[in-house]
């Protein structure tokens, strides 16, 4: 059986890597799909192109991961795929349920397309692309909570800003 991952990815966390890992031991194959928001129309720090290049690096390791992108509708896409393939999910917390059993529930009315939530471990319940984004735009450390892929993209996007929070680390240092 083959599952679709979609989503914004902008850019994948630590917590989107969890849940594919999770996903791709239990499909045989699993698509890891770009899609549009339209609640983060404008909103995106990174491109398409760039969200594509950071995915693939990120799913290079996984013989059974693809990465793909769709402007449409979700259920549009999902009739496209392989028959009884699957959409995945992930829930971080009680707090994403409400909205991810909105949208399933309108996938599976508006295109009988079936969702299956992969629970994200606890230690990522707090991690979001937008609290990366934040951080990562004040030149923090947002190692921990991407792979290494966005956390090279996002120091490429703020390059300025992490050169001078470390120069003036490296002063505060200094002066100590
Ligand atoms: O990572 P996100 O932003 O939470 O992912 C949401 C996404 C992209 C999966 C959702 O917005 C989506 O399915 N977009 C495609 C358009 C669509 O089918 N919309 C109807 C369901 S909201």
């Amino acid at each position: 059986m083959n599952a679709v991952f979609p989503g914004s990815f902008d850019p994948i966390t630590s917590g989107h890597m969890d849940v594919l890992t999770r996903a791709a031991r239990i499909f045989d194959h699993v698509t890891v799909t770009v899609m549009h928001n339209a609640r983060k129309q404008g909103r995106h720090l990174f491109t398409l192109d760039e969200r594509l290049e950071i995915l693939r690096e990120a799913t290079a390791h996984f013989p059974n991961v693809s990465v793909d992108t769709f402007g449409g509708l979700l259920v549009d896409y999902m009739a496209r795929q392989e028959s009884g393939s699957v959409i995945v999910r992930g829930l971080r917390a009680v707090s994403d349920y409400e909205y991810e059993l909105q949208i399933a529930h309108l996938n599976r009315q508006i295109g009988d397309a079936e969702t299956v939530f992969i629970m994200a471990a606890t230690r990522w319940s707090f991690v979001s692309s937008s609290m990366v984004r934040e951080i990562a735009s004040y030149g923090g450390n947002v190692s921990e909570m991407v792979p290494r892929a966005s956390a090279s993209a996002l120091r490429r996007k703020h390059a300025d800003v992490y050169e001078e929070r470390e120069a003036e680390l490296q002063a505060q240092t200094t002066s100590l």
